[in-house]
């Protein structure tokens, strides 16, 4: 028998190295490296050299063997660029509960193909049945495989040929070629390994689902990066039901694509048009509330912020926002105090973007702005107008990327203003549609046409 060899790994980055250290040399992080044992008995491991094949011109490599297939969902079509291709090797990570098992089923289930397999080393065969006939659905081609030893793995799908390959999760393989315990560094690596190997011979492509903690330091997903063809994010708030899914790397689109989803009790709907349930439904026109057209991956989306400014009851007065980011908050409100002359520092400052969304789009500044200013004068917006505009250090407006695109949106919802900045208005085709647009400069003169 060989005697147990042990290396040390960066949990971050995935490096290896034979002796501890305090400080990776590959990433630059502390105190991230652990032991673990790589024991290899065969000459089976993720070493170079498995692909017998041979140099080829690029030109007589034969492009229509790498066509799309649909994976049954518009959304997780779009995030990957248009579909599935044959032989990739995707990474679809999330934190625990977020729904990548609910997700991955519903596309396991809805796929036109002949045989899809999808292994499970984390639920039961029982427990995933059930949550098919939650999902309500029916697909007499997909197989449930509750495996976790990847040589019994690649035999079942020797044997069941199938065109779809999901493992959920990659934290509960193991590998035999190695001695650690699932969920190590070294296993998921090879295992990963093993299945990047697969599915480049057999031109199947493979989902790996994979767990990432709140703070991402959980091995994983992260030190995959490299070795996957693509990794989409699926992300939302726990509280929330919509769901966002976005690829953060893609060697065949775009990542600046994202897809939308909603939870519901019968697992996860497309949301098509995000922008009509973004904007909540008013009864009657309340202070504080504004609308901002910002762009999400390439759509355009219409989001509401609320904004809530009271006195301060302590000395020292509270700013929280939710959905956007503090210290935006603070620079912007320190913009309205210093530059426009409102009194807001004694005040308290809440501020909540609605759907339970993060938004990160400069263009949301003058609606926060203006829900700010709305709510300390107590005076509502209107609610057929909107902003999408970025708010500069000296309180100047300024322009945003892919205005047509969130004017033409504004209009399709039905609002009737949008303020933008007078720079974009220069370049703007179309200036008199069915929506007024306000060129502005200034946040005085927003304020003036707002509030009289
Ligand atoms: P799951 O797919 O198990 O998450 P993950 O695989 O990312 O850990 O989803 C878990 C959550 O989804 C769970 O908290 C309940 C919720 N859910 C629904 O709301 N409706 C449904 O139909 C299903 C299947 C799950
Ligand atoms: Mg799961």
């Amino acid at each position: 028998m060989a005697k147990t060899r042990t290396a040390f790994f960066c949990s971050n980055c995935g490096a290896q190295s034979p002796k501890w250290m305090g400080r990776c040399t590959a990433c630059g992080e502390w105190n991230t490296f652990i032991e673990e044992v790589v024991q290899r008995e065969s000459k089976t491991g993720s070493g170079a050299g498995q692909l017998s094949s041979r140099p080829k011109q690029i030109d007589q490599i034969d492009p229509s063997s790498g066509q799309r297939i649909s994976s049954g969902s518009i959304e997780l079509d779009r995030v990957l660029g248009g579909g599935m291709v044959p032989g990739a090797l995707v990474l679809v990570g999330g934190e625990p509960g977020i729904g990548k098992s609910t997700l991955m089923l519903q596309v396991a289930m809805q796929m036109k193909v002949d045989r899809i397999l999808y292994i499970s080393g984390e639920e039961s065969d029982t427990q995933l049945s059930m949550r098919a006939k939650r999902l309500n659905l029916k697909h007499s081609g997909c197989y449930i495989l509750t495996a976790t030893d990847t040589s019994s793995i690649f035999s079942h799908v020797e044997e069941l040929k199938p065109d779809i390959i999901i493992a959920d999760s990659i934290q509960t393989l193991t590998s035999s070629n190695i001695d650690s315990s699932a969920g190590s560094i070294s296993q998921i690596k090879e295992c990963a390994a093993e299945f990047q190997r697969y599915s480049k011979e057999s031109g199947i492509p493979v989902f790996l689902i994979g767990h990432i903690t709140k703070d991402g330091s959980l091995a994983g997903p992260k030190l995959l990066e490299h070795m996957v063809d693509a990794v989409l994010q699926f992300e939302g708030d726990h509280n929330h039901v919509y769901r966002i899914l976005r690829a953060v790397k893609n060697r065949f689109g775009s990542t600046s694509e994202l897809g939308i989803f909603e939870m519901r009790e019968n697992g996860l709907r497309e949301v098509s048009n995000p922008s009509e349930m973004l904007l909540s439904q008013r009864e009657e026109e309340v202070s504080g509330v504004t609308v901002s057209a910002i762009i999400e991956g390439m759509r355009p989306v219409l989001i509401e912020t609320q904004a809530l400014v009271s006195s301060a009851a302590y000395g020292t007065p509270q700013r929280s926002a939710t959905g956007f980011d503090l210290r935006r908050m603070n620079m912007l409100l320190a913009v309205l105090e210093k530059r426009c002359g409102f009194r807001i520092a004694a005040k308290d400052v809440f501020l909540n973007v609605t759907g339970g969304i993060k938004v990160d789009d400069p263009a949301t500044d003058l609606g926060v702005i203006c829900a700010i200013l709305s709510s300390n004068e107590d005076i509502p917006v209107g609610e057929k107008v909107c902003f999408a505009a970025e708010v500069g250090l000296t309180g100047e407006i300024r322009p945003v990327t892919r205005i047509g695109q969130r004017v033409l949106e504004a209009e399709k919802l039905g609002f009737e203003e949008i303020f933008v900045s007078k720079y974009n208005y220069k370049g703007l085709d179309k200036k008199d549609g069915g929506i007024r647009i306000h060129p502005v400069t200034r946040i005085d003169q927003v304020f003036r046409l707002l509030f009289g």
